[in-house]
C-alpha cells in the first residue's frame, strides 16, 4: 500500500498547491482515478455557487464502502481495520480485520435488506461507540441507505425533529450505552422519540448493556437474532450498491443561527476522495500506525476520521467507547500505551479538562509511539498548545491544528504533520485544492488575503473566511430545504462560500481562525446556536423571555450564559435555573445546558425591538465599562441592572 498523492516536502506542498488552483480539474481527477470505480467518471466538475450546484466525478459509479473494505480485504485481510476500546478498562478490547470487517459489514447489510431498507431511504443510528455503530454505518453505505447518525447525548425531542425532517424508515439503536460510570438508556430515549415518528417502520436494537426494554412485536427486532439469521441463510457476500458520484451518502444534522438544526447532506464519490486524501495528507500516515481519534462517531469529526478517511485509506483505527476522565484522567494515556497509538487527533476542549488534572497520571504511561498530534473543535490557546507538545508529544512530534467544519466534509486548513511548518493557534495553510480568502463586512476581497492568488499581505490582516472555489467534500445541500443552504452559505457574498468564521492571515500567508462571527456558540467544540437554545428556554413555564450568549470558559472555550426574564412561580433562584437546565436537556441535550444563568426585569432592545446582544455579550465576558452605543436602547435602565446582577 502506497499513497501516490502524499505530500513529502514543504517544497512539494508549494509546487503541488499551485498545480490545484491552477488545474483543479486534472488535479483531482489524478487523486479520484487511484480509487475503485464501478464505472469511470466523464466529467470532474461543474458548478456554480449561485444556486448552488455542485457535481464532482460525473458519470462516475462507485460504493464508497469497496473502497473502504474490499480493496483491503483482499490485499491486506489481516491488518486490523478497527481496534476497539471498551468504556471499562476491565473488559477485553476488540480487534476487526479488513477481512473481519468486511464480513460483518456485509451481514447487516442483508440484515437492513432483510428489514425492507432499500437504496435512498433514510436511516436513523442512535448508538454507543461501540464497533456496531462503524458496522451500521458502512451496511447503510453499502446498500446505497442515506445514514443519518445522532448522536447519543441528543434528547428524545431532538432525535424526533431529525427523524421527521428525514422521514427516516428504519432506525438503529442500543438498549443502552456505557458512559464513564452512567448508562444511558439509548432505546428508551428513542421509545420516547418515536412517538412523534409515523415513518418508522423499523427498530433494530443491539444488546450492549442488558438494559430491560420493550420491544413491539413485528416492528423492533433484536440485532443479534437478525444475525443470526443471516448465519443460518449461509452468510452470502453482500454485493455493494452501485452509486452514483452525487447519490447522497449522509445527512449530519448541525446548528445554525435560526432555532432549527439542518440537515447538511454529503454524497459518496466527492466525500471518500476528499477524507482520504486530507486524512493521508495532514496526518502523513504510514501503513501499520495505530491512527486514535476521540470523536464521537455522532459528530462530522467522527465520521471522517475515525470511519471514512482511515478506512479508504487501509488505516488501522481506534475507537474508543468511553470519556477522557474515567475511570480516571490518565484514560486516553492508558490507551496510547497499550496499543502503541501513533496518531492521536483530539479536542482542545479535551487537552484544556486533562491539563487541569496534572500530571501525576502521566506518570507511568510510555507515549513514545506518538508520531502526531492534532486538534479540532475550536481555536486552540497557546498554553494548551505547549502542554500538548511538551507532556504529550514530548516536544517531538509535530500538532496539527485542523480547520474544518460539518459542511466542509473534511480538513480545509492545517499545516501537514512534519512537512509544512506548524505556529501555535494557527490552523496555518490551506489543503491543496482550498481557496481561501478574506473579505471585510461588505463583502470586498480584503488584498493579500487569497491564498490562490499566491500574494501575501504586507502585514497580517483579518476579515469573515470565504472559500472561493468547490472541493470534492463539501456540502451539497442542506436536506429537504435547498434554498436554506443556499441562503445561509452561498448568499452573504457573491460566488463566495461563506464559513461563518472569523480569520486573521499573517504575512507568511498562515490563517488563524478567531471564532464565529454568526449567533453560533462552540461549546467543547460543539456547535450549538443561541437561536435553539433560547426555544428550548421559552418553552419552560414561567419563562417570559430570554437571551443566551457565550463567554470565555476555562475549560469548554465557550460557555453558556442566559439572561432571562422569568414570571413564574416564586421558587429560589437556584432551584428555578436547575429546572430551566432540566428543560434545555429535556428538549436538546445536556450539551446545551446553560452555565450560568441570570434572571433580569429586561433585556436591552432597541426601538425596533431587537435585543442587542452585543451588550450581553460584553457584560457576559466582564466587561462593565466600554458597552458602546446604549443610546438606541428602549430602555438604557435596563443595562444597569444587568451589570449589577450580573453571575
Ligand atoms: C466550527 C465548526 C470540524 C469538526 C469539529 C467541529 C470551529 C473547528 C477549528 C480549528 C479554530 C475551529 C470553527 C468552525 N473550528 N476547527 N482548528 N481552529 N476553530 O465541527 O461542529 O461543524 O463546527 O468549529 O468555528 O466553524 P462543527
Amino acid at each position: 500500500m502506497s499513497y501516490p498523492y502524499q505530500i513529502k516536502s514543504l517544497d512539494q506542498y508549494h509546487e503541488v498547491y499551485k498545480q490545484s488552483v491552477e488545474n483543479p480539474e486534472q488535479f483531482w481527477a489524478e487523486v479520484a482515478a487511484t480509487f475503485r470505480w464501478k464505472k469511470p467518471f466523464d466529467k470532474v466538475l461543474e458548478w456554480n455557487f449561485k444556486e448552488p450546484n455542485i457535481e464532482w466525478f460525473g458519470g462516475g459509479q462507485l460504493n464508497i464502502t469497496e473502497n473502504c473494505l474490499d480493496r483491503w480485504a483482499e490485499s491486506q485481510p489481516d491488518t486490523p481495520a478497527i481496534i476497539w476500546e471498551s468504556n471499562d478498562p476491565a473488559e477485553a478490547g476488540r480487534t476487526l480485520t479488513y477481512k473481519e470487517l468486511l464480513a460483518k459489514v456485509n451481514q447487516f447489510a442483508h440484515v437492513l435488506k432483510n428489514n425492507g431498507a432499500k437504496k435512498g431511504d433514510r436511516i436513523c443510528i442512535y448508538m454507543p461507540m461501540v464497533p456496531e455503530l462503524a458496522i451500521a454505518v458502512l451496511a447503510c453505505a453499502r446498500i446505497g441507505a442515506i445514514h443519518s447518525v445522532i448522536f447519543g447525548g441528543f434528547s428524545a425531542q431532538s432525535i424526533a425533529d431529525r427523524i421527521n425532517d428525514a422521514s427516516c424508515n428504519i432506525v438503529i439503536t442500543a438498549d443502552g450505552g456505557y458512559r464513564g460510570n452512567k448508562q444511558i438508556p439509548l432505546k428508551a430515549v428513542m421509545d420516547e422519540a418515536l412517538i412523534q415518528c409515523d415513518t418508522v417502520q423499523k427498530v433494530i436494537v443491539l444488546n450492549r448493556t442488558n438494559t430491560p426494554v420493550s420491544m413491539l412485536k413485528d416492528k423492533e427486532v433484536w440485532w443479534e437474532e437478525e444475525i443470526l439469521k443471516v448465519e443460518h441463510a449461509g452468510n452470502p457476500f453482500f454485493e455493494a450498491e452501485p452509486m452514483e458520484s452525487e447519490d447522497e451518502l449522509f445527512i449530519l444534522y448541525t446548528s445554525g443561527s435560526t432555532g432549527k438544526p439542518k440537515g447538511v447532506v454529503h454524497t459518496c464519490a466527492g466525500y471518500m476522495v476528499y477524507t482520504n486524501y486530507t486524512f493521508v495528507n495532514v496526518f502523513q500516515y504510514q501503513p501499520g500506525d495505530i491512527h486514535f481519534c476521540t470523536a464521537d462517531i455522532g459528530w462530522i469529526t467522527g465520521h471522517s476520521y475515525i470511519i471514512y478517511g482511515p478506512l479508504s485509506a487501509g488505516a488501522t483505527t481506534l475507537m474508543f467507547e468511553g470519556i477522557p476522565t474515567w475511570p480516571d484522567a490518565g484514560r486516553f494515556w492508558e490507551i496510547i500505551d497499550k496499543y502503541h497509538v501513533n496518531i492521536l487527533y483530539t479536542a482542545p476542549t479535551a487537552i484544556r479538562s486533562l491539563m487541569s488534572f496534572g500530571l501525576d497520571v502521566l506518570k507511568d504511561k510510555d507515549l513514545s509511539s506518538l508520531k502526531v498530534l492534532g486538534t479540532v473543535g475550536e481555536p486552540i490557546n497557546e498554553e494548551a498548545w505547549n502542554w500538548y507538545h511538551y507532556h504529550i508529544g514530548k516536544g517531538n512530534c509535530p500538532i496539527v491544528d485542523t480547520w474544518w467544519q460539518t459542511e466542509t466534509g473534511g480538513i480545509l486548513i492545517s499545516n501537514l504533520a512534519g512537512v509544512t511548518p506548524q505556529k501555535a493557534a494557527y490552523a496555518t495553510l490551506p489543503l491543496p485544492g482550498i481557496q481561501p480568502l478574506l473579505v471585510d463586512e461588505n463583502g470586498h476581497i480584503i488584498a493579500g488575503s487569497n491564498a490562490a492568488s499566491g500574494e501575501l499581505p504586507a502585514e497580517t490582516v483579518s476579515g469573515n473566511l470565504c472559500i472561493q472555489f468547490p472541493w470534492p467534500g463539501m456540502i451539497r445541500t442542506t436536506y429537504g430545504d435547498h434554498e436554506r443552504c443556499r441562503q445561509t452559505y452561498f448568499s452573504t457574498y457573491q460566488d463566495l462560500d461563506f464559513t461563518g468564521d472569523g480569520c486573521f492571515r499573517d504575512q507568511a500567508g498562515n490563517y488563524r481562525i478567531t471564532g464565529r462571527v454568526d449567533d453560533v456558540l462552540n461549546i467543547s467544540g460543539h456547535r450549538i446556536g443561541t437561536a435553539e437554545v433560547e426555544n428550548a428556554i421559552n418553552m419552560h413555564t414561567g419563562v417570559v423571555e430570554s437571551a443566551i450568549v457565550g463567554y470565555p470558559h476555562d475549560i469548554k472555550g465557550q460557555g453558556i450564559y442566559a439572561f432571562i426574564i422569568y414570571q413564574g412561580e416564586t421558587l429560589d433562584n437556584d432551584s428555578i435555573a436547575h429546572d430551566i437546565n432540566q428543560t434545555i436537556t429535556r428538549l436538546i441535550g445536556a450539551i446545551a445546558k446553560a452555565d450560568k444563568i441570570q434572571f433580569v426585569s429586561g433585556l436591552p432592545k432597541t426601538r425596533s425591538g431587537k435585543i442587542m446582544r452585543r451588550i450581553l455579550r460584553k457584560i457576559a465576558e466582564g466587561e462593565t465599562e466600554n458597552l458602546g452605543d446604549t443610546s438606541t436602547l428602549l430602555d438604557p435602565a435596563v443595562v444597569d441592572e444587568i451589570k449589577n446582577g450580573r453571575r
